[in-house]
């Protein structure tokens, strides 16, 4: 067949590994196919793009696409997003991208020194190189996400095989709010809520998971993260304020997802920094019951669930981010809340992995 873009049911049948018969049984029996495109001449033909990507996932090899989230900064959003990818990478032997979308660059500065962060940082080999490339379109773009990713990365000794960063720069405040601007004046080329997506097409297969630490907002970085997200988690201190704005967030991001016609469901609420009083008690059991604040009155949206392992608030942890530590196993850094991380890692892994048929 000509047309490199597009495939008839044999050509299907190759790519998947399976029989021709198999293939029409899985176009009739699941409504998550791709639809074909009729063709007067030779009858039904496949978006080769769309095919490609449903039997990845349908053979369980799809990028797992994960935004860490909370609009209230401090509780733990990067300390999970960190953990949960190094033992992902290390624990569970996948292949993980941590992207870092924060311009306070928490994530870069606990996995990667200060020395090599301030070399990537002048090369123009961080995120904020990319969104500048775009805010400068006569330029030649100086960003290569090569380059940019920084490969074998931790505080536990030697690094971790199989954990990729894609740091962050304190450069990214400033051009957030310009990306942001020229979003409003709708005076843009590219689309400023896809700039992520467009960069890290020609990477994303390489990894099982790609996590991502996004700023305590909902704003332009946030949506890029989302732009390419497959699900959410919501790290959130179990206190009043910092739970008011989960429902903000569920709102927010079910109204995008929509937007943009791709699913983003959230994968469930991590309870972080976890201490043995009675207001963490009373938001854990309103958590746990479903029925926190505005999602419990009627016409709420449904509460994302809370992950079973609840994150307790420890000096170890606390310590977790110094890069300068001389770790030599996980367990070491995380101390006793390892296990707590550990199964989380486990419960978020088991979300993504359990089979569509
Ligand atoms: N479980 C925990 N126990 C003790 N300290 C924690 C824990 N989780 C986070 N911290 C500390 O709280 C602060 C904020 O955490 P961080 O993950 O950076 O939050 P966020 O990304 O939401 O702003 C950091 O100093 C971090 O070390
Ligand atoms: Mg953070």
């Amino acid at each position: 067949m000509s047309n490199n873009n597009l495939l008839e049911l044999a050509e299907i049948a190759d790519l998947a590994g399976a029989s021709k018969q198999a293939v029409s049984n899985w176009c009739m029996r699941y409504d998550h196919f791709p639809r074909p495109i009729q063709n007067p001449q030779s009858g039904s033909v496949w978006e080769r793009e769309k095919i490609g990507a449903w039997v990845k996932s349908f053979n369980g090899e799809e990028t797992h696409v994960l935004s860490f989230i909370n609009i209230n900064g401090g509780g733990g959003i990067t300390t999970t997003a960190v953990a949960v990818a190094e033992m992902l990478a290390q624990d569970e032997r996948k292949h993980v991208l941590l992207i870092d979308l924060d311009p306070q660059t928490n994530a870069t500065a606990s996995l990667i020194s200060e020395d090599q962060w301030a070399e990537m940082d002048k090369d123009g080999r961080t995120i904020a190189q990319l969104f500048e490339d775009r805010l400068n379109p006569h330029n030649a773009p100086k960003f290569d996400i090569e380059k940019a990713t920084a490969h074998q990365v931790s505080t536990i000794k030697g690094g971790i095989a199989r954990l990729d960063l894609l740091p962050s720069s304190i450069r990214l405040i400033d051009l957030e709010y310009r990306i942001s601007m020229i979003a409003l004046s709708g005076n843009f080329t590219a689309n400023p809520l896809e700039i992520l997506q467009v960069a890290i097409q020609p990477v994303i297969d390489r990894y099982d998971y790609i996590i991502i630490d996004c700023p305590p907002s909902l704003g332009t970085m946030t949506k890029n993260g989302l732009r390419i997200s497959t699900g959410y988690v919501i790290p959130a201190t179990p206190n009043l304020v910092a739970t008011l704005g989960i429902y903000l967030i569920v709102d927010n991001v079910e109204r995008f997802a929509q937007d943009i016609g791709l699913p983003i469901p959230p994968l469930g609420i991590v309870a972080t920094k976890v201490q043995a009083n009675n207001m963490h008690r009373q938001v854990i059991a309103d958590l746990t019951t479903k029925r926190l604040g505005r999602f419990s009155e009627p016409g709420g949206l449904p509460q994302p669930s809370l992950f079973r392992n609840k994150i307790p608030k420890t000096v170890a942890v606390a310590r977790s981010a110094n890069v300068d530590a001389d770790f030599r196993t996980l367990k070491e850094k995380y101390g006793v809340a390892y296990d707590a991380l550990h199964g989380l890692t486990l419960e978020i892994k088991q979300l993504c992995e359990k089979k569509r048929h």
